[in-house]
C-alpha cells in the first residue's frame, strides 16, 4: 500500500477562511485519476484541512481540546467544515470515475491528550481490497483527556504509514528547503543539521508547519518522498514509483 497525502496547502486557499481551491483539486484529481486509471491502485489519500481547519480551530479555541460545554458546537462545525472540504475532492475524483470514498476520521480515530490512542482501520483496508480509493482527513476527533481533539492529516500518515510501502506528501512546495535550497535526501547524517531550517508555515497552522510534518514522520521508517502538488506530474510520478524533484527521506 502506499499513502498520497495532500496538503491542506494544496487544495485550499490556506491563507483564507474556508476557501477551497478547486481549480487546484481539478487539476490533481485528473492527475491521480490518469495512475488509478493506468492500473495503480494500492494507494490511500489522506488529506489536510486547510483553511478549513486551522482557521476554525482558532476561531473556536480548540487547539487544547473542549475546555468548556459551548466549544463542543465549534468541535462539530470544524468537523463539519473538514468534512465538507473531502466532499470537493471526492467530487473531483468521483467526475474522473475514480470510485473515492471519504472516511471520517472522527468515526473510527480515538486519541489521548492530542495522540492517536485507537485507529479502526478495518474499513480503510476493506475498501482498500476491495477495489475503492479511502480518503481520509485531518479532522476533530474524540479525546479521551480532551473530550476531543485535533488529529492532523500528518498524524493519521505517520500511524498508517508503518504498514506503507512508499509514503508520497504532496504540499505547496518542491520539498524540504535549506537556505533557499531544495535538500534532496535527509538521512540520520544530515537530519540534524536540516532540522533547524523547519519551521511552521506563513498560513495558519495549528499543527505546525512542515516542522510539525517532519516530527510526525520521523518514526516511520519507510522512504517517504514530499513533493510539491500544485506542480503538474510530480505526485503521479511518485506514485509510479519513478523519479522527480523533491525531498526523500530515508532513515
Ligand atoms: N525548511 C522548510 N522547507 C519547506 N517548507 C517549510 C520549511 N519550513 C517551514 N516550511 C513551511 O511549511 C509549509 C508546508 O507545511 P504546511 O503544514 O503549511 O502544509 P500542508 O501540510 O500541505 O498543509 P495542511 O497542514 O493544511 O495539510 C510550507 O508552505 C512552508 O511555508
Ligand atoms: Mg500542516
Amino acid at each position: 500500500m502506499q499513502i498520497l497525502k495532500l496538503g491542506g496547502s494544496v487544495i485550499t486557499k490556506k491563507h483564507g477562511y474556508m476557501q477551497v481551491d478547486s481549480a487546484s483539486i481539478a487539476r490533481l484529481s485528473h492527475e491521480i485519476a490518469k495512475v488509478w486509471h493506468s492500473g495503480t491502485r494500492d494507494f490511500i489519500i489522506v488529506h489536510g484541512a486547510g483553511s478549513f481547519g486551522h482557521g476554525p480551530v482558532l476561531k473556536y479555541k480548540i487547539n487544547d481540546g473542549i475546555l468548556a460545554e459551548k466549544q463542543k458546537a465549534g468541535y462539530a462545525a470544524t468537523h463539519a467544515a473538514c468534512a465538507k472540504l473531502s466532499g470537493f475532492l471526492v467530487d473531483a475524483l468521483v467526475k474522473e470515475s475514480v470510485p473515492a470514498i471519504s472516511i471520517p476520521p472522527c468515526a473510527i480515530i480515538t486519541q489521548a491528550n492530542k495522540r492517536i490512542a485507537e485507529f479502526n482501520t478495518g474499513i480503510v483496508s476493506h475498501y482498500l481490497k476491495s477495489g475503492f480509493l479511502p480518503i481520509l482527513y485531518g479532522d476533530m476527533v474524540p479525546d479521551k483527556k480532551l473530550i476531543g481533539s485535533v488529529c492532523s492529516g500528518d498524524q493519521i500518515v505517520a500511524y498508517l504509514g508503518k504498514n506503507a510501502k512508499r509514503i508520497v506528501i504532496g504540499t505547496n512546495v518542491d520539498g524540504v528547503l535549506a537556505n533557499g535550497k531544495i535538500v534532496p535526501l535527509i538521512t540520520k547524517r544530515n537530519f540534524a543539521a536540516i532540522r533547524r531550517h523547519l519551521r511552521s508555515s506563513s498560513a495558519p497552522d495549528v499543527t505546525g508547519g512542515m516542522e510539525g510534518k517532519i516530527k510526525e514522520l520521523l518514526n516511520v521508517r519507510k522512504p517517504i518522498y514530499i513533493a510539491n502538488a500544485r506542480k503538474s506530474g510530480r505526485i503521479a510520478a511518485l506514485l509510479l514509483g519513478k523519479k522527480t524533484l523533491c525531498t526523500e527521506i530515508k532513515f
